[in-house]
C-alpha cells in the first residue's frame, strides 16, 4: 500500500512538471490503453484486502488529477485561457507524510520509568559526560582499584579527570550529595564503554539505574522491589533468582536472572542452555559509598540496582543482534509501534 501512494504521488510530481504543451502526447503516456494511469490501475489486485478501498479511492483521485491536466493541456493547444483553477485542484488529498515511530529502547524505557513510578521512585538525570569522582572515586572505586578494569573507559584527552560516564550509577552520586532524604530514585541514561561492536555488545548503550536509601532499609525490600519490576514487565509466570556477585559500591552484592522466556526454562541459545538469563546488577549501597557521599551510613541504609535497557529489549521483543538499534534502518524501527 505505501509504496502504492509512493508512485502514485511520483506520477503526479511528474505531472505537474509536464512541460510538453502536446495535449496528445500526456494523453497517450498516462491516460492511453498503456499509459501509466492504466498500469497503476492494474496494482489494485496486489493490495491487500483491507486497504483496497482506501487505494481505489487515491487511484480514482489520480486518475481524475491526470484527466484534468490533459483538458488544461487541450485548452492550451487550442489556444483558449486555461482554466488556472483547475489546474490546481484544490480537494485532492496531500501526499501522505511517513509517521514516525518511537524507538524500541525508549519504549522499554519508559515502561520501566513507568513500573518504578508506580512504586514512588521519581526520576533523576545526570551528565555523559562525568569525572573521575562521580563515576569511581566516590562509589568505592579509588584510584588504581581493579575493579575500573571490568568497564573499558573512553578518558576525555584534554583532561584526565573527565570521561564518558561508564555507567548510570555516577547519578546516584550526585542525587545523594544534594542530600535530600530519603532518596527513592530511578536514573535512565546512556553510558559508554570501549568494547569492540558486535552482535551483544556496543561502545554505547543504555542502563536505568535505581537507588532507595532511607533508614531500617533492607535486602528484603530490594527483592521485592525487583520482583514487582520483574511481574511487572515480563509477566506472572516469569521467575527469578538471585546470585551472589561482586560490586564494589554495593555489600553484599547480587545479580538477579529471570527465568528464560525464549525456551521457558527448557535451554537455548539466549540462555546458553541454562534457562536463566542475567538481567541486572545489585546490593545494598557500601557504607563508604555513604560516607564518600556525605550521608551517615550509621543511620541510613539502601539499596541500589543497575540495568541495561538494550537487554531487556532484546528480551522483550526477541532480537538477536544489539547494532539493530542504532543502525536508523527504518525497515526495523517501523515495527515498533508500543511496548509489549
Ligand atoms: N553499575 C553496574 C554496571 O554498570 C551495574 C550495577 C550493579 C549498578 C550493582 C548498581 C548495583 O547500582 O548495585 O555494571
Amino acid at each position: 500500500m505505501e509504496h502504492l501512494l509512493q508512485k502514485i504521488a511520483a506520477l503526479k510530481a511528474e505531472i505537474v512538471s509536464f512541460q510538453d504543451a502536446d495535449a496528445e502526447v500526456f494523453r497517450i503516456k498516462y491516460l492511453g490503453s498503456k499509459g501509466h494511469v492504466k498500469i497503476i490501475m492494474g496494482e489494485m489486485k496486489n493490495v491487500a484486502v483491507e486497504n483496497k478501498k482506501e487505494a481505489g479511492q487515491f487511484l480514482n483521485e489520480f486518475k481524475l488529477f491526470a484527466e484534468s491536466k490533459y483538458e488544461n493541456l487541450k485548452a492550451l493547444s487550442n489556444n483558449e485561457t486555461p482554466d488556472k483553477l483547475n489546474d490546481i485542484d484544490l480537494t485532492l488529498p496531500a501526499d501522505i507524510l511517513p509517521l514516525g515511530s518511537r524507538h524500541p529502547i525508549s519504549l522499554i524505557k519508559n515502561k520501566i520509568i513507568s513500573i518504578f513510578q508506580r512504586l514512588g521512585f521519581t526520576v533523576a538525570e545526570g551528565p555523559e559526560i562525568e569525572d573521575d569522582f562521580h563515576n569511581f572515586t566516590a562509589l568505592n572505586l579509588p584510584e588504581n582499584h581493579p575493579a575500573r578494569d571490568m568497564q573499558d573507559t573512553f578518558y576525555i584527552s584534554q583532561n584526565p579527570d573527565w570521561l564518558l560516564r561508564t555507567h548510570t550509577s555516577s547519578v546516584q552520586v550526585r542525587e545523594m550529595q544534594k542530600g535530600n532524604l530519603p532518596i527513592r530514585i530511578i536514573c535512565p541514561g546512556r553510558v559508554y564503554r570501549n568494547e569492540t561492536i558486535s552482535a551483544r555488545a556496543h561502545c554505547f548503550f543504555h542502563q536505568v539505574e535505581g537507588l532507595y536509601i532511607a533508614e531500617n532499609v533492607s535486602f528484603a525490600d530490594l527483592k521485592q522491589t525487583l520482583y514487582f519490576f520483574v511481574q511487572e514487565m515480563f509477566g506472572k509466570e516469569v521467575k527469578l533468582r538471585f546470585r551472589p556477585s561482586y560490586f564494589p559500591f554495593t555489600e553484599p552484592s547480587a545479580e538477579m536472572d529471570i527465568s528464560c522466556m525464549i525456551c521457558e526454562g527448557q535451554g537455548c541459545s539466549v540462555c546458553k542452555k541454562t534457562g536463566w538469563v542475567e538481567i541486572l546488577g545489585c546490593g545494598m549501597v557500601h557504607p563508604n559509598v555513604l560516607d564518600n557521599c556525605g550521608i551517615d551510613s550509621n543511620k541510613y541504609t539502601g539499596f541500589a540496582f543497575g540495568m541495561g535497557i538494550e537487554r531487556i529489549t532484546m528480551l522483550k521483543y526477541q532480537i538477536k543482534d544489539l547494532r539493530l538499534f542504532s543502525e536508523n534502518d527504518q525497515r526495523f524501527l517501523k515495527q515498533f509501534t508500543s511496548a509489549v
